[in-house]
C-alpha cells in the first residue's frame, strides 16, 4: 500500500475511533445523558469497547477472506483504542460508581460474575497494550509476540460474556455481538485447519520427493531426460 494511502487510512481510523468520545462529550455538554447519567456513560463506553475489540479481531479474517492487506495496518490501532475505551469504562465504574471504595469493589467483583469477567478482559488487555510497540515486538520475537497476542480472542470471548451476563434476557443486542465473534473465530479456525492440513500434506509428500531425488542417483532411478517418478 502506498505511503499516502496508509496515512489517509490511519487518519480516517483515528477520526472514527475518536468520534464516539466526541459524541459522548457533546451529550455531557448539553446535559443529555438520560435519567441515569452514570449508567449512560458506562454503557456508552462499554459498547464502544466491544465494537472496537471486534473490529480489531475482524482485520485478519478480512485479509483471509478477501486477500486485502490494508486491514492489517489498522489492527493495532483498533486494539489500542479498544483498550483506551475499556480503561475509561472501568474508570467510570471505579470513580463514579464506587468512588475508590476498594471493599465495595472487591465485593462487586466476587458477587457479580459479569464484573468478574469484565475485570478479566481488562486484565488480559494489559499485556497486549504493553507489548504493542515495535520495540516490544522485536524484544519478544515475532513468534512469542504472536502467541501472546492470541489472547485477543480470549478477551473478545470475555467481553461478549460480560455483556451477555449483564443484559436483560429480552435484549437481543449481546447475541448479535456473540454471533459476530463466533463468525470471526470460525474463519480463523477454518484457516488454521486448512494450514495444518497443508503442512501435514507437505511433510507426508517430503519423503516421496526425497525418494525420487535419491532414485535419480540409484541404478534403478530415472534415466537422463526422464522426469522424477511419483511414488
Ligand atoms: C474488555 C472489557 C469490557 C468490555 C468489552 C465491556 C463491555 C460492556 C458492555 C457492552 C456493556 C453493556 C452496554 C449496554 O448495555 O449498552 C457493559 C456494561 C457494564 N460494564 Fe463493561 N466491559 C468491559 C470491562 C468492564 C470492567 C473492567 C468493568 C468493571 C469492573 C465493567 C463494568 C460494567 C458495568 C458495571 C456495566 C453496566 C452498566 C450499567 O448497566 O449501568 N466492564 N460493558
Amino acid at each position: 500500500m502506498a505511503r499516502r494511502s496508509r496515512v489517509a487510512l490511519k487518519v480516517a481510523a483515528w477520526a472514527v475511533c475518536l468520534a464516539p468520545l466526541a459524541v459522548l462529550l457533546y451529550h455531557a455538554g448539553t446535559r443529555d445523558l438520560g435519567a441515569n447519567p452514570i449508567s449512560f456513560v458506562t454503557n456508552w463506553l462499554g459498547d464502544w469497547t466491544l465494537r472496537l475489540l471486534l473490529a480489531s479481531l475482524a482485520m485478519t479474517p478480512l485479509r483471509l477472506l478477501f486477500g486485502l492487506s490494508w486491514p492489517l495496518a489498522l489492527r493495532r490501532l483498533l486494539g489500542l483504542f479498544a483498550f483506551a475505551y475499556a480503561t475509561l469504562h472501568f474508570s467510570v465504574w471505579l470513580v463514579l460508581d464506587h468512588f475508590f471504595d476498594w471493599r465495595e469493589m472487591g465485593a462487586d467483583i466476587v458477587k457479580r460474575p459479569y464484573v468478574t469477567v469484565g475485570m478479566t478482559a481488562l486484565a488480559l488487555m494489559l499485556p497486549l497494550a504493553a507489548t504493542s510497540t515495535t520495540a516490544a515486538i522485536r524484544k519478544l520475537g515475532g513468534r512469542n509476540w504472536q502467541r501472546l497476542h492470541r489472547l485477543a480472542y480470549a478477551i473478545g470471548v470475555a467481553g461478549v460474556l460480560h455483556y451477555l451476563w449483564l443484559a436483560k434476557k429480552a435484549n437481543p443486542t449481546p447475541y448479535y455481538y456473540a454471533a459476530v465473534l463466533v463468525l470471526l473465530l470460525a474463519i480463523r479456525a477454518g484457516n488454521w485447519g486448512r494450514r495444518r492440513v497443508a503442512r501435514l500434506g507437505s511433510t507426508a509428500t517430503l519423503p516421496a520427493v526425497s525418494r525420487n531425488r535419491l532414485g535419480a542417483l540409484s541404478p534403478s532411478g530415472p534415466r537422463p531426460g526422464e522426469g522424477p517418478r511419483t511414488a
